[in-house]
């Protein structure tokens, strides 16, 4: 099939890519001239797991192309997805401008019947926004179908998420775009839900919203435990195994970030206001994952007494392992907040520094994790990539000034890090001496 994949973003390239990878001819879109040029260069704007070889591999193939020229990109597809983004706005409203743009360029240059896929994650009824605009744009008259086709892919792991999804959802009102949709999809062998596009739309936000209050409810139990002295693994562990709560999205941490559960979250409290629900629950669990932020800033500070002059070094920046994406990552809080009370950071990612250095300044960024610890009076985790599950921690203690452990992701066993001679300061455990 012929495919048009506006924004060539994290969600945007996959799909893309995936879809090419499937047999499918693809173009991909994107308005930003230097990640276009990029990628027609073989060089990957973003890092995700596997998709370099994807790209290159379909690149070499003819199936994938990359262009900033949307017309001709619409007129050679029948199904065209809008994969731009939707950042908050002030007030935490999705910024639905992007996908009003991509809307509005669509409907000049249809030419044909058109499945326009709205795979940005919007509001509800913001399918009938992206009709209207179509309506009213459509020069030549065209028929077309908008289809909501939400995207559950998680960065770091989003090509494989993209080809072994949990469930496709599909939220149409025509027997047509169901066809063609179902048709695509079909080599993926995955469950598929049909809706009504508000339907869908929900669907999305709705997970979203889910996993975040999961994650928020667990560090409320770590607060909990902290105050009782109990071990929050020992009781997710509990928690876990009963099959209506289950093990993932039961850790506890300094709670959760990236592009998509803070913003998702937000913009859901948002959507219930304007339809006359007031969302409590969420509005608490976003709550509470500022508050982690605050309170693992309030350990650094107890533990140090006073963070002014003091060196730290920070392991792990971006919003999760796996990814170099750190927007609305939890370092940029925390490491902002120590810098403002006066601590000197060295920070190590093995991936995300590049994109650090554009938002967080006047940071040592090191070449490994045990150059951030060398003289730091603390070493904190703030992501847990398998690398620094896996450090040689004699080294690490022979670097420091200090050997204090503050760990944001409980990545490691408190006995295990109390023979190795450190203090260690974890979430809803017990520290250790
Ligand atoms: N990142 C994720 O893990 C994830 C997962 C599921 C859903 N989503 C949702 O998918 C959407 C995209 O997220 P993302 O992380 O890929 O964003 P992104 O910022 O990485 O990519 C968006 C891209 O769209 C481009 N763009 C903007 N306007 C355009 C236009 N008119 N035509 C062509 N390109 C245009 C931008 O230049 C950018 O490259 C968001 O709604 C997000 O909430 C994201």
């Amino acid at each position: 099939m012929k495919i048009a994949v506006a924004g060539a973003g994290y969600v945007g390239l996959v799909t893309g890519t995936c879809f090419a990878e499937l047999g499918n001819d693809v173009t991909c879109v994107d308005i930003d001239e230097e990640k276009i040029a990029k990628l027609n260069n073989n060089i990957m704007p973003i890092y995700e797991p596997g998709l370099e070889e994807l790209v290159f591999k379909n690149r070499k193939n003819k199936r994938l192309k990359f262009t900033t020229d949307l017309k001709s990109a619409i007129k050679d597809s029948e199904i065209i997805f809008i994969c731009v983004g939707t950042p908050p706005k002030e007030n935490g409203e999705a910024d639905l401008s992007y996908v009003e743009n991509a809307a509005r360029a669509i409907a000049e240059a249809m030419d044909s019947y058109k499945v326009v896929v709205e795979k940005s994650t919007v509001p509800v009824k913001t399918g009938d926004k992206v009709a209207e605009s179509i309506r009213n744009y459509n020069r030549h008259k065209c028929d077309f179908d908008v289809v909501s086709n939400p995207e559950f892919l998680r960065e770091g792991s989003a090509v494989h998420d993209f080809m072994s999804p949990d469930r496709i959802v599909i939220g149409t009102e025509s027997e047509k775009a169901r066809q063609i949709m179902k048709e695509l999809y079909s080599p993926l062998k995955a469950p598929i839900i049909f809706t009504d596009i508000k339907s869908a739309e929900i669907i999305k936000h709705a997970s979203n919203s889910f996993l975040a209050a999961k994650i928020s409810f667990i560090n409320a139990i770590a607060n909990i435990c902290e105050l009782a002295g109990a071990d929050v693994e020992r009781v997710a562990e509990g928690m876990g195994l009963d099959k209506r709560i289950g093990r993932s999205f039961l850790n506890a941490g300094i709670g959760y970030g990236g592009f998509c559960f803070p913003k998702d979250a937000e913009a859901f409290i948002r959507i219930s206001e304007k339809l006359g629900y007031d969302f409590k629950l969420l509005k608490a669990a976003q709550e509470i994952n500022k508050d982690q932020r605050k309170s693992f800033v309030k350990k650094i500070n107890k533990a140090l007494l006073d963070v002014k002059g003091r060196t730290i070094g920070v392991l792990g920046l971006s919003f999760k392992p796996n990814t170099d994406d750190i927007r609305f990552a939890p370092s940029v809080d925390i490491i902002m907040e120590l810098q403002k009370e006066g601590a000197k950071i060295k920070a190590y990612d093995p991936k995300a520094m590049d994109k650090a250095r554009q938002i967080l300044k006047n940071i040592e960024y090191c070449n490994s994790p045990y150059d951030a610890a060398k003289n730091a009076d603390a070493l904190l985790i703030i992501t847990e990539w398998d690398e620094f599950k896996q450090l040689d921690l004699k080294r690490i203690k022979s670097a420091v000034k200090r050997p204090l452990i503050i760990d944001g992701r409980n990545i490691y066993n408190p006995d295990d890090i109390k023979k190795h001679g450190f203090s260690y300061i974890s979430i809803g455990r017990k520290d250790v001496d």
